[in-house]
């Protein structure tokens, strides 16, 4: 039997809760689809710091380095940039997509969009720092590029676009960012997929273009911090970000899969933050290990308990809904997993 092992880094706030969610379903999804899982519990953020006084802790490092994926909750400050980092896991897949079922009382366009944001350079890891000269205290961060980390991640995005219906957006600001030429790179790469459209735009006008016509739009590629504020754009144009997962892939294929909301300490610790987020993730992840099969089948539950009304609170609209937790949901999974089992078996047997 086919083992795997995931290094599950909850993190903080509601980190905790949607990553042991989603570790209880992948657990079922595994005995269901024929392969086993190790699951290693790493520290990372807050508790991190107070006990290894990092962080990120070395401990915590080998755990994901001995994985085959990370599964991420959430962290407020610390660690996560570091994680990124040490593994360059610089190419962040954030897929946004309208459930059905979500569309029509909420009044949504049917979207289809992939947010491709490079993750570990930019602004997030340019040099920074504070200080003071005759004019005041003074703070700077800096948006440093190397053309050859543009080119890669512009690779990543035109395959993307290849598969899929061919458009690819590249957010820019080079009327005002001269230096970093995202347009003029983007398109150069380009040239090796005359099967994708690339269309070069000001990141500002890329923003009211996601907003008055979403449909629009196929692949998006970003630096880092225009990917981060776009992302979450996406997530208002779904329902929630909390809907939201991604997989962050470093060269090799090797990934972090973590949600793309935060760690939401006003309703931690109560049972009602939404792990579909998280499932998203894993399910990537699986897609990630080939494990096709088991990824559908978890997609099919969520798309299905979508279908039939159930909402967390992030997500409750009408009252037509039915507003459950937690727990409550992961049951619901559990069982709707279950029944495709029984269909399954009774398949093979007729
Ligand atoms: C995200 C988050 C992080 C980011 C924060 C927590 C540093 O907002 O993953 O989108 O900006 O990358
Ligand atoms: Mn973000």
């Amino acid at each position: 039997m086919k083992q795997y092992t995931v290094a599950a880094l909850p993190g903080e706030g509601i980190g905790l809760e949607v990553v042991e969610a989603t570790l209880t379903i992948l657990q079922k999804v595994a005995a269901k689809h024929n392969f086993s899982l190790q699951i290693n519990y790493g520290e990372i953020g807050q508790a991190a710091l107070e006990k290894y006084g990092s962080y990120f802790p070395e401990a915590t490092s080998q755990i994901c380095d001995r994985s085959d994926g990370i599964l991420f909750g959430a962290v407020n400050k610390g660690g996560l940039l570091e994680l990124r980092q040490q593994f360059e896991f610089f190419a962040n897949l954030r897929p946004v997509k309208t459930h059905p079922s979500l569309k029509s009382e909420r009044g949504f366009s049917a979207i289809d969009i992939l947010f491709v944001r490079e993750l570990v350079s930019g602004i997030y890891f340019g040099a920074s720092g504070r200080g003071e000269d005759e004019r005041g205290n003074f703070g700077y961060h800096t948006m440093h590029y190397y053309d050859w980390q543009i080119e890669r991640i512009a690779k990543i995005a035109l395959e993307k676009a290849k598969q899929r219906k061919g458009l690819l957006t590249v957010a820019h600001k080079e009327n005002a960012l001269p230096h970093l030429p995202w347009k003029k790179l983007v398109l150069e790469v380009a040239r090796e997929y005359p099967e994708v459209t690339v269309e070069p735009m000001l990141v500002d006008n890329l923003a009211m273009q996601l907003v008055i016509q979403p449909q629009h739009f196929d692949v998006i590629v970003a630096g880092n911090l225009f990917g981060d504020i776009l992302s979450d754009l996406g997530g208002a144009l779904v329902g929630s970000v909390g809907l939201l997962g991604s997989a962050s892939l470093n060269e090799s294929g090797f990934g972090l899969y973590e949600p793309i909301h935060g760690t939401a300490p006003d309703i931690a610790g109560k049972d009602i933050a939404n792990p579909l987020g998280t499932f998203a993730s894993a399910i990537m992840m699986l897609e990630q290990w080939g494990e096709h099969e088991a990824a559908k089948d978890w997609q099919q539950s969520w798309d299905a308990i979508l279908t039939e009304g159930y909402r967390t609170q992030d997500l409750y609209f009408h009252d037509s809904e039915i507003l459950i937790n937690t727990s409550e949901l992961v049951q619901l999974f559990l069982r709707k997993l279950n029944s495709s089992f029984i269909k399954k078996k009774s398949n093979t047997l007729t």
